[in-house]
Order: structure tokens, then C-alpha cells, then sequence
């Protein structure tokens, strides 16, 4: 069973980056789960609260990225960046002993109201994930435009020509996963 961790930049009941999210469940092959991580209860990074120990949700959030096989984020864009809450929860990642976005495969998409459908957090969101030694990939780039528009009244993605981008990148998070497992297994 290959593991997939989905997390979603966008707290909003009605988000629309958590409906693509679920939408890539549906997207992916038999054998494969997407699961969800809650970036609900992070606190805000404070290298005194850090001192003190790894808050119980970052560390749920670090233990789910490990035992994911690869790492699929969807955000929202904010002031042409990625929003605070998202972050703060990478930040916390990147920190402490154990990192473990380090060489994970990591997809990202994007859904906006805008025509730009986020582009340009998710061009923040790849630095940030390069920076961090994450496997980010770089291609196709999923920027969901007008998203308002996109999805039925069930939460489901319906753009033809996004789903058919979607379904692309979700299978070269598989093959690059793959690809990290043969690689670990000749090591
Ligand atoms: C503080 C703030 C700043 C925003 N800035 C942008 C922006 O720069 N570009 C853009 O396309 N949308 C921007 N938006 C609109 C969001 O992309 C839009 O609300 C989107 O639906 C949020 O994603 P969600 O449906 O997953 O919550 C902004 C929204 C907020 C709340």
C-alpha cells in the first residue's frame, strides 16, 4: 500500500484546496490511500514553546509526513504567498533532529477564485519545499482558476482539462515515490 499525506493551506469549512484534496482519492490507483493531516491545533512556531517540546499536533503532523510515502499540499493564495498558517506548520517541520519532508515526494496544486488559480504561492511554496530538501515536483502545475466554478455541489472537481493535469501529476508523485523506494532498497 502506497501512502499519500494530504495537507490542505486553507482552514476554511468550505475550502476549496481540501476539495481537490479529496478529489485526488478518487484520482489515484487501487492501493494507493490519501489520508489528512489537521493543521488545526498548530501553534504559532516559538522557539520558547520548541524549548519546552514539540507541541502533541506538530508532532502528529511530523509523524504522519514520515509515515506518508509521499506528500501532496494544496494551497490557497494570499498576498501572492502562501497562507501564515501553512507556514508555521512547515516551519515547525523543518525543525528538530527528525525532518521528515527531507527527500519526500511532495506534489503541490493550488485552487483560487482569481484567474491566476494561485500560481504564485505555489511558485513560493516550491522554493520553500526546495529549500527544505524536499522532492518537490515541478510539473504539471495544477493552478485551479475561477475554482469557484469548479466543483459540483457534491465538493467534486469537475474540470475536464484540470482533472486530466491532476491525474498526470498525481502519477508522477506515484512514479517518483516508486523511484525514492528502488533507490532506498539498493542502498
Ligand atoms: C488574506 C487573503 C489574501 C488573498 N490574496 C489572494 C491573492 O493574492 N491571490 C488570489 O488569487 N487570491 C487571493 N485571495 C483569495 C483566496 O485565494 C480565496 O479566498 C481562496 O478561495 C481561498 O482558498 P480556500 O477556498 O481553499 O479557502 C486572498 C484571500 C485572503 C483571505
Amino acid at each position: 500500500m502506497t501512502r499519500i499525506l494530504a495537507i490542505s493551506g486553507s482552514l476554511r469549512r468550505d475550502s476549496m484546496n481540501t476539495k481537490l484534496l479529496r478529489t485526488a482519492q478518487t484520482l489515484v490507483p487501487e492501493g494507493v490511500v490519501v489520508e489528512f493531516a489537521d493543521l488545526s491545533s498548530i501553534p504559532m512556531f516559538n522557539q520558547d514553546v520548541e524549548a519546552e517540546g514539540i507541541p502533541a499536533a506538530v508532532q502528529i503532523l511530523k509523524d504522519q509526513i514520515a509515515a506518508a510515502d509521499g506528500v501532496l499540499i494544496a494551497t490557497p493564495e494570499y498576498s501572492r504567498n502562501i497562507p501564515g498558517m501553512l507556514k508555521n506548520a512547515l516551519d515547525w517541520v523543518s525543525r528538530g533532529p527528525v525532518r521528515p519532508l527531507v527527500g519526500k515526494p511532495v506534489a503541490v496544486v493550488s485552487a483560487s477564485g482569481s484567474i491566476y488559480g494561485g500560481i504564485r504561492a505555489q511558485t513560493e511554496l516550491r522554493q520553500l519545499l526546495t529549500h527544505l530538501s524536499a522532492g518537490v515536483l515541478h510539473s504539471p502545475e495544477v493552478a485551479v482558476g475561477q475554482a469557484t466554478q469548479k466543483f459540483n455541489e457534491q465538493g467534486e472537481f469537475i474540470d475536464e482539462a484540470g482533472l486530466r493535469f491532476y491525474t498526470t501529476l498525481l502519477g508522477n508523485l506515484l512514479l517518483k515515490i516508486e523511484l525514492e523506494q528502488r533507490l532506498k532498497a539498493l542502498a
